[in-house]
């Protein structure tokens, strides 16, 4: 073999074992790869359940945000009584203070861009 030769096949061979876990999960058929969202709160629960965050967290936000800016109230009462602060920067994110490794990781996963940070205040991120 050429020593051209010789780093093509070494390229491709290292190609082959850095996508390796994309490759498998495809042509293994599995349900391909799926985000890992990492919570990082002290906290055990979200405001309301995981199952009912996941599919509603989008229209919970919006709702919030009527209450805030259409009736001037800032106070959520969730399904277990605990209150909350109505706000995305100071409620949202002070538990999830790690934007891009779970509110982002799963939109991009999912090709949803929110405009929302265009205005909201996004805090500095912690990370594990
Ligand atoms: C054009 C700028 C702008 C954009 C874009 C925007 N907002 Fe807001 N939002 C505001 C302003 C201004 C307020 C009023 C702030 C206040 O009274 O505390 C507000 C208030 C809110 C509140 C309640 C108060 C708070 O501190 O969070 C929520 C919740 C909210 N917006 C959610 C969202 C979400 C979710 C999106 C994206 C889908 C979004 N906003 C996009 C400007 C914006
Ligand atoms: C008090 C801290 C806290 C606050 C405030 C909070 N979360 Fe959570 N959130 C958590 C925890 C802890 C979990 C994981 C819950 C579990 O595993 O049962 C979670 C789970 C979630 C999930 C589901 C993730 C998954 O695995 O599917 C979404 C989506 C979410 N939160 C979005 C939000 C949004 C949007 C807000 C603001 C409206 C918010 N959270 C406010 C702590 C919080
Ligand atoms: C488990 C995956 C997941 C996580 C985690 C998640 N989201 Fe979402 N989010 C979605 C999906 C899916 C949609 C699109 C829903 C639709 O289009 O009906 C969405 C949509 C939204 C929207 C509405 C966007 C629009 O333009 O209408 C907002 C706002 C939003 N998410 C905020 C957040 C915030 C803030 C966090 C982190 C605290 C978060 N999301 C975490 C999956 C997630």
């Amino acid at each position: 073999m050429s020593s051209s030769a010789k780093v093509i096949a070494g390229l491709i061979i290292f190609l082959c074992l850095i996508t390796f876990p994309v490759w498998y999960n495809v042509v293994g058929g599995k349900a391909s790869y799926t985000p890992e969202l990492k919570i990082i709160s002290e906290e055990k629960s979200c405001v309301e359940s995981k199952e009912f965050m996941r599919i509603e967290h989008m229209q919970l936000l919006d709702d919030w945000r009527n209450s805030v800016v259409r009736k001037n109230n800032r106070t959520y009462i969730a399904h277990n009584g605990k209150e909350h602060n109505m706000s995305l920067t100071d409620t949202c994110l002070k538990c999830h203070s790690n934007k891009t490794e779970f509110c982002d990781q799963c939109h991009n996963y999912l090709e949803v861009t929110p405009t929302c940070w265009n205005c909201h205040i996004v805090p500095e991120e912690n990370k594990l």
